[in-house]
Order: C-alpha cells, then sequence, then structure tokens
C-alpha cells in the first residue's frame, strides 16, 4: 500500500472508533421531573422496568398502597415519556415486586422475573408483555438463599453462552448465579457466588447490568445509600462470569445521584432501569444514548419506607 493510502486506512479507522461511543469516566445528567403518579389508592409507583415493545415504551414496576402491601403493575403503552402520565396503570396477579423484564430470542419468548413469589425468584412467560393477563403461572428462577439477609432484586443477562442472575441482599454484596443457555428459561438452581462486597450502604440493593454496545464491556449499576440520599454507583468487567472494577463508585462523583442528576425534585436516584436499546437477553444500552429511567421522591417526604411516596423520572446523559 502506497503510504498516502495507509494514511487514509488509519484515518478512516480513527472515525470509525470515534462513532462508537464508551462510558464517560464521569457522569453528568439532566432530568425530567417526575413522569407520573400513581393511580388512586396506591402511594407509589416504582422498581421499572422497561423495553421498547412495537415501537413503544412498556413499562413494569412495584407499587406499595395506603396500607402495608406491596403489589406490582404495568403501563398501558405510551410512544414519548412526556405521555406516561395518561398511560393507563394496571395491578399485576401475582404480585411480581421488583419485576425485570426482557425478550429470551433464542426461544421467541418473553420473561419477567420477580422476588418474593413461590421462591427466592421466580419467572413468568409471555408472548403478550404488554398485558397484565397474559403471563404464564410462576416458575422457580432460584431457590437459593443467602445468610443473614434476604436476597432481593434479581436481574438476568446473557451472553451467547450462559445466562446469568445478579441479586443483592441489602446487605453490602452482590451474588451471581448462571447457567447454560440452553437451559434457559429454567432455574438458576440454590448456589450463588459474591462478586462484590462492601459495607452495606456502598452495596445496598437494586443492581442492574448491562451490555455496553459497540465495546467488549459490561456495566453494573448497585443502588446505595449515601449522605444525600441513594444512588447508584457503577462497575464493569469483560466478561460476565469475571471480577467487576469500580467505576464511578463515589457520592460525590457517582454514576448516578443527587451530585451529577441534574434533578431538582428529588434527591433519590434509586432502583430502575438504563434504557436498553434492544429488549433481549443482551440487556444491551448505547453509551451514545444513555438514559435512566429511575423512582424519585419528593425531597420534602419522609417517614414509612413502604409510603415514600415514589415516581418515575428520567436522566439523560450530557456529553
Ligand atoms: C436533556 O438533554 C437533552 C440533550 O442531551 C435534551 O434533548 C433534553 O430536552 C434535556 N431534557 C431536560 C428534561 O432538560
Amino acid at each position: 500500500m502506497k503510504a498516502w493510502a495507509l494514511l487514509l486506512a488509519s484515518a478512516a479507522a480513527v472515525i470509525a472508533r470515534a462513532t462508537a461511543c464508551v462510558l464517560p469516566s464521569t457522569y453528568r445528567w439532566n432530568s425530567t421531573g417526575a413522569l407520573a403518579s400513581p393511580k388512586s389508592g396506591w402511594v407509589s409507583l416504582k422498581d421499572f422496568s422497561h423495553v421498547v415493545y412495537n415501537g413503544q415504551h412498556l413499562v413494569y414496576g412495584s407499587t406499595h398502597d395506603t396500607g402495608s402491601a406491596w403489589g406490582s403493575m404495568n403501563f398501558g403503552l405510551f410512544s414519548d415519556w412526556s405521555n406516561m402520565a395518561t398511560a393507563s396503570q394496571t395491578k399485576m396477579t401475582p404480585g411480581t415486586v421488583a419485576p425485570t423484564i426482557f425478550y429470551f430470542a433464542p426461544k421467541n419468548i418473553w420473561v419477567l422475573a420477580y422476588q418474593w413469589g413461590p421462591t427466592t425468584f421466580s419467572y413468568l412467560t409471555s408472548t403478550n408483555p404488554s398485558s397484565v393477563s397474559g403471563w404464564s403461572s410462576p416458575q422457580p428462577l432460584f431457590s437459593g438463599t443467602i445468610s443473614g439477609s434476604s436476597a432481593l432484586d434479581q436481574t438476568v443477562i446473557g451472553d451467547s453462552t450462559n445466562m446469568y442472575l445478579f441479586f443483592a441482599g441489602d446487605n453490602g454484596k452482590i451474588y451471581r448465579a448462571s447457567m447454560p443457555i440452553g437451559n434457559f428459561p429454567g432455574n438458576f438452581g440454590s448456589s450463588s457466588t459474591v462478586v462484590l462486597s462492601d459495607s452495606t450502604n456502598n452495596l445496598f440493593e437494586a443492581v442492574q447490568v448491562y451490555t455496553v454496545q459497540g465495546q467488549n464491556q459490561y456495566l453494573m449499576i448497585v443502588e446505595a445509600i449515601g449522605a444525600n440520599g441513594r444512588y447508584f454507583r457503577s462497575f464493569t468487567a469483560t466478561n460476565l462470569g469475571g471480577s467487576w472494577t469500580p467505576q464511578a463508585t463515589s457520592e460525590s462523583r457517582p454514576f448516578a445521584g443527587k451530585a451529577n442528576s441534574g434533578a431538582s425534585w428529588t434527591n433519590d436516584i434509586s432502583h430502575g432501569d438504563l434504557i436498553r436499546n434492544n429488549p433481549d437477553q443482551t440487556m444491551t444500552i448505547d453509551p451514545c444514548n444513555l438514559q435512566f429511567l429511575y423512582q424519585g421522591r419528593a425531597t420534602n417526604s419522609g417517614g414509612d419506607y413502604g409510603l415514600l411516596p415514589y415516581r418515575p423520572g428520567l436522566l439523560t446523559l450530557q456529553h
């Protein structure tokens, strides 16, 4: 190759690399206000899991009523976040608390995983995921327990050979279980491995794990309890079965929290879902267009945890 051709080829390679975004080392977001209020009888909307289905937003979440009961719901399909406030809210039976929804491409089936079902984690399947009544009966997803605490806030993600379950325990630990992808949907069994360990506040709950599009990289976010509210800390890995490296983990420079959310209506940036650009089991996010559907609550709210007035909000990464 002539020198000029080499030069052109390497310039083209630089441009190609530049168009695939990478995760920033310092995150800065803007935020909407609260996008929806709970319908009558509920005090909060929480723990959102989101996919794009038939070109529209499909969101499942947890609820809490005016007494002491947790439950779950979905929003009717809506085309724009500004329409979330008027989307229908439908109670789900069974109560699929802290739901994780995704499309399992190898078997052409939708999966909804959740906690507090018949087993530690359970799942339902459907071919019509926008209907709360189209789901199967509960199946066991994970039947293990953890010592000294309760397993909660599962998420599921796959690579080309395995499916992985990650979960938290409100105890400073993040756990992992796995199975060959050919066995899924199915039961991860009862054993798990601790993949992260820290103080209770630093690794509290709401773990989510994503494939970063265009990079040989996975992103894990974990909700922490800070001095100024709930916030998310991030970790990265090159292998879902491997170890996790801290990325944006301080409350002053978090993945997302009061320090960088741009939100004025809430101090808490709490349990939610990064906006995936593909609903499948790879849980893929696009670092060029990062958005986070989270739960927040009015800065002047307080009292009983179950009655806190959590509402959905949306963060958009600022470049
Ligand atoms: C957030 O920033 C994006 C550009 O990155 C802009 O399109 C959007 O309108 C902003 N949203 C809010 C709520 O300010």
